[in-house]
């Protein structure tokens, strides 16, 4: 069977897992912890980018070798994945064998066929986005856009891509098909493509930068950052072996804005049509997080630590925050007061408020289980259809990449949860002597038990950690798929819940900062 296969970009191991890491791993683990409840079988794949410029610079400011920066920095992507919860079933190294052999099998075979040849380059290079780039995008005043920081002129002999023997080609496809969510995007990728684009230099002679990967027709040169990056996705699966094709191509690559064009959406789809290799199903490519109104960057000492902030405040917590404030897309800003504001009234206030209620009700007055739902009035029946509501809107929004969406319209079913509670107030209920009281005591907790349910599995994919010890709480296992489970019914009529246990403890902000 056909996996459902996504990736997320490998990020670059010249420094520590910042916030935009850890925001396209937990969206990329929403989506793959969706569809594998859905019923797909994924496959999904994150890893670092250990070559190039970037590696090398920072290295030698450290006054070490990139190997050891590499070696030091990749336990640290790898222990984000595990901190934030992320479910990945890989974690490829652009130095691991299986990715380098690959990026040269390719490179061989393409100087081969003569779709790479050797050329002479005079041009202008941005150090910090490790291309050559257009003279045309210098500014009148002869600095260059902020996005390409230092910029150098080289001329040097240097190896080329045939890429612009793709562009029809690829134009063409981009007519045809849906490759880029949100739509907005894949019209910049087309804006692009109108005018006519170059071939691609791949090479960077050792000389120059000797931490690549070896050109394997020619010694004296390594290959260029995106010819060994990208290739990561095929690398990491298999490519050339028996079993590829159980997980190409691709379902979703997750990227950030900034990696669209032209790599993900231009380069990308080129080489592989160049090596006949489809291209993957799409890009879904988000926004960027700014942190309390700016731009994140070293210098401004603005970034904020995602290890360290989930291990403060917890994994699933930030996840959510994550999760509920962007909109796959556009951009977002990142502010302690804000996550606060979220944590406090979605999850302690409205989430772990329910939990705590109703496990302190159900063990002081239904300690044999929960008697079942006996009665069914106007606000049982408005529950229901409350319910029924908010899972087709949770689902389409899953599907459609509309996180915030599908976790406004949980927390939103929580609260008429917690309403309902208010209205048949089972704490009253429980001081009356009277046997209908009675009834609607063990009918209000069954329900509320029963939407408490609910609501968790609804929440898995964004919060695994603490929807799990909720269906714990309630005495349900985490089950693998969401088959079965999504249906309003009497499912714990009988389960004793487990005691009172706090799920978010109230934060210190002010003694944190
Ligand atoms: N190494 C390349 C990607 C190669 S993929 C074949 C790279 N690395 S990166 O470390 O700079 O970025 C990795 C990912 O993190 C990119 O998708 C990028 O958009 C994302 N983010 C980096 N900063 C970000 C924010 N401030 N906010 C959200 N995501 C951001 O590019």
């Amino acid at each position: 069977m056909k996996k459902f296969y996504i990736t997320t970009a490998i990020d670059y191991a010249n420094g520590q897992p910042h916030l935009g890491h850890a925001y396209e791993k937990v969206l990329t683990d929403v989506v793959a912890r969706y569809r594998r409840l859905a019923g797909d079988e994924v496959h999904f794949l994150t890893g670092i980018d250990e070559h190039g410029q970037k590696v090398t610079q920072t290295a030698e400011k450290l006054g070490k070798s990139p190997r050891e920066l590499t070696e030091e920095l990749a336990p640290r992507f790898v222990e984000l994945c595990r901190k934030l919860n992320i479910s990945n079933d890989d974690f490829i190294r652009t130095t691991e064998d299986r990715h380098q052999k690959v990026v040269q099998a390719i490179l061989q075979d393409l100087y081969d066929r003569g779709e790479i040849y050797k050329g002479s380059y005079r041009g202008f290079y941005s150090v910090r986005q490790e291309q050559f780039i257009l003279e045309k995008e210098q500014l009148e005043d002869g600095s260059w856009p902020e996005l390409y920081g230092e910029v150098i002129e080289i001329e040097e002999e240097n190896y080329f891509f045939r890429l612009g023997k793709y562009q029809e080609w690829l134009v063409d496809y981009l007519k045809n098909n849906r490759f880029v969510v949100p739509a907005f995007r894949q019209r910049q990728v087309l804006a692009f493509l109108e005018e006519p684009v170059n071939d691609l230099c791949i090479s960077r002679p050792k000389a120059r930068l000797s931490w690549g990967i070896p050109m394997p027709f020619d010694e004296e040169y390594v290959t260029y950052v995106w010819f060994d990056a990208l290739i990561n996705y095929i690398s990491g699966v298999g490519y050339g072996k028996d079993g590829f094709s159980t997980y190409w191509p691709a379902d979703y690559h997750v990227i950030g804005k900034d990696i669209l064009v032209p790599s993900h959406s231009v380069y990308w789809p080129a080489m592989l049509k160049a090596i006949g290799v489809e291209p993957p199903k799409a890009l879904l490519v988000h926004g960027w997080w700014h942190v309390g109104g700016q731009k994140m960057s070293k210098s401004t000492g603005l970034k904020i630590d995602p290890i360290e902030f989930s291990e403060t405040y917890g994994a699933d917590p930030l996840r959510y925050f994550l999760t509920r404030e962007m909109s796959v897309g556009q951009d977002s800003d990142f502010t302690l007061e804000l996550f606060a504001g979220r944590y406090s009234a979605d999850l302690a206030n409205n989430l772990g408020n329910l939990v705590s209620r109703l496990l302190n009700l159900a063990g002081r007055h239904c300690p044999d289980g929960l008697p079942g739902a006996t009665v069914e009035e106007d606000p049982e029946r408005s529950l229901k259809a409350d319910w029924e509501e908010a899972r087709r809107e949770i689902l389409s929004a899953y599907e459609e990449f509309q996180f915030h969406l599908a976790m406004e319209k949980t927390v939103g079913f929580i609260t008429k949860l917690n309403r309902y509670a208010e209205i048949r107030a089972p704490w009253k209920l429980a001081k009356s002597g009277d046997a209908r009281d009675r009834e609607l005591l063990g009918t209000s907790l069954t329900q509320l038990a029963e939407g408490l349910r609910l609501a968790t599995h609804v929440l898995l994919p964004v919060m695994p950690e603490i929807a799990g010890r909720v269906l714990g709480l309630l005495g349900e296992a985490t089950p693998a798929t969401w088959e079965g489970h999504l249906a309003w019914g009497e499912r714990l009529k009988g389960r004793t819940l487990a005691e009172k246990t706090i799920l978010f403890p109230r934060l210190h902000l002010d003694e944190e900062k």
